[in-house]
């Protein structure tokens, strides 16, 4: 049996008030439609979207996948979309895979599926859809469906007395009776797909919103004398749509506590599970801790121990084991080795790596940098292209003046060096081992190891000095420049 699959996205997404397409809107930092491209590659690879509003910006997004684009250039409801694609997926060359045989093709044709899913119904799960086409192997449509408290909105499920689905009723059409109804259609079904090219033309716009309803194909078919099955999701919030920006939000935070849950699970501490935030992965060890309002991006490593304070934020990097970072701290594509302490709010930016048990400490910056083991960087400074060699340390207020306004230049400070606190290194600049640095130097050329370097002006004393008196009545009365 051949699987494709229909992804509608062309709707315009009105009630999210964005300048954004609705469907680039994220859960867990990735576009909703690309989640259920992403679902939908698990089953299949023959994957046509339906796009519409703002379809070129839609396209540019998600170019990277290999999935067909069918435009609909006027939305005239979920049937009309799915004929659209239908129309495109008959016009197009027969895929090489399948075999050249006239009548074996034929028997193929017969038995093929088409699953239609929503680009705005992200959390879709791959194993609802395996039970949803096990069903429609039975049936001529399958539907996913779902028992909500709050119906309102969606289509209802009306079944006859031996269960089957007699029809689909949107709310706009259904009666008082039929919108007590719990069940709900989730738009996502299973559909032979002969049977649908050819029950396409019985579909007909004489509804409230005068649109092409794909549901109707269940009443079509009953009248043929088909059957249509509905399964229900474990889980309401996988046929969860989003339609407006309070209902992203939702979703999102539900989407957080399903993996805050499953971390937990499997031994992460979490502080707060409702102020844990993913957007990417991450792998830990034993031992781990994140405290209340850290946020995850991209690939996220830490090992045995290590403890994430409050408000920091890990972007791609690999924190190695007992490290410490302390309250609102942000690294981004680094490598922290173990039994570092970093922070309280320390900045690490990309390419940066920091070994064994150095330190950075409260509002430190590094870029592109590499400190050494055993180095500590404390207080108040800005390393930048720079390497800093073992047991170095680095005084509070040191600067690396890493840029001549048209390019970067780098330090280097040799092992067990220590550097006085508010000086400049102006690169490029070499500082060797165990060289020391005198506090407040502007150092602009090499210091040679085991040496002192000290570049600031002698201090003076002017005897007997008074400050001048303030003239009184003048408009620059405050101004106390000796
Ligand atoms: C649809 C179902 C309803 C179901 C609900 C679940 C129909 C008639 N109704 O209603 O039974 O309970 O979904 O969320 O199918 N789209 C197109 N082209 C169009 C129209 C829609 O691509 O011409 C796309 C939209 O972008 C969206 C999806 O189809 O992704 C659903 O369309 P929408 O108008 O939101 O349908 P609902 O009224 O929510
Ligand atoms: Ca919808």
């Amino acid at each position: 049996m051949a699987l494709s699959i229909i992804i509608l996205a062309a709707g315009k997404g009105t009630r999210m008030n964005s300048p954004t397409p609705k469907v680039l809107h994220t859960i867990g930092g990735l576009a909703l439609l690309r989640r259920v491209v992403n679902t939908a590659r698990q089953l299949s690879a023959d994957i046509h979207v339906v796009y519409g509003y703002q379809g070129d910006t839609v396209r540019e997004a998600m170019a990277d996948l290999p999935i067909h684009w069918v435009e609909q250039r006027e939305q005239l409801g979920t049937g009309h979309a799915v004929k659209v694609a239908l129309d495109a997926m008959n016009n197009a060359p027969p895929s090489s895979d399948k075999t050249t045989d006239e009548t074996e093709r034929g028997r193929e044709v017969a038995h093929d599926t088409v699953l239609v899913l929503y680009g705005d119904v992200p959390l879709i799960s791959f194993e609802s859809l395996r039970a949803l086409l096990a069903l429609r192997e039975q049936h001529d449509i399958a539907l996913l469906t779902a028992e909500l408290a709050e119906p309102k909105g969606y289509g209802r499920i009306v079944r006859d007395s031996a269960g089957y689905v007699r029809a689909i009723v949107e709310e706009k059409d259904a009666t008082i009776e039929q919108r007590g109804i719990p069940e709900v259609n989730s738009g996502i079904m299973a559909l032979d797909r002969t049977q649908l090219a050819g029950w396409m033309t019985e579909l007909r716009n004489n509804n409230e919103q005068a649109e092409y309803y794909l549901t109707d194909m269940v009443e079509i078919c009953t009248r043929h004398g088909g059957t249509t099955a509905a399964c229900k999701v474990p889980d309401a919030h996988e046929i969860l749509g989003v339609n407006s920006q309070w209902q992203r939000t939702e979703l999102e935070r539900y989407y957080q506590q399903q993996r805050a849950q499953a971390y937990a699970m499997q031994g992460l501490g979490i502080s707060d599970a409702a102020r844990f935030d993913i957007y990417g992965h991450l792998t830990f060890g034993k031992g781990v801790f994140i405290a209340a309002n850290v946020e995850i991006r991209g690939d996220v490593v830490l090992g045995d121990g290590v403890q994430i304070g409050a408000n920091s934020i890990l972007d791609n990097c690999r924190i190695g084991a007992e490290t410490v970072i302390k309250p609102f701290s942000m690294i981004e594509r680094s490598v922290v080795e173990s039994h570092c302490t970093i922070g309280p709010y320390a900045r690490i930016r990309p390419d940066s790596h920091l070994h064994h048990h150095s330190q950075v400490g409260n509002f430190v910056e590094v870029k592109k940098s590499t400190i050494g083991e055993d180095s500590k960087v404390n207080h108040l400074s800005y390393v930048g292209d720079t390497t800093i060699g073992k047991a170095a340390n680095i005084g509070a207020g040191t600067i690396t003046c890493n840029y001549d306004g048209r390019t970067k230049h780098a330090t280097h400070i040799g092992d067990q060096a220590f550097i006085g606190s508010g000086t400049q290194l102006v690169a490029p600049v070499s500082i060797g081992n165990r060289a020391v640095i005198g506090a407040g130097s502007t150092i602009t050329a090499d210091v040679p190891s085991q040496s002192l370097g000290i570049a600031r002006s002698a201090q003076t004393h002017i005897a007997n000095w008074q400050p001048k008196s303030h003239t009184t009545g003048n408009d620059e009365a405050n101004d106390t420049t000796p």
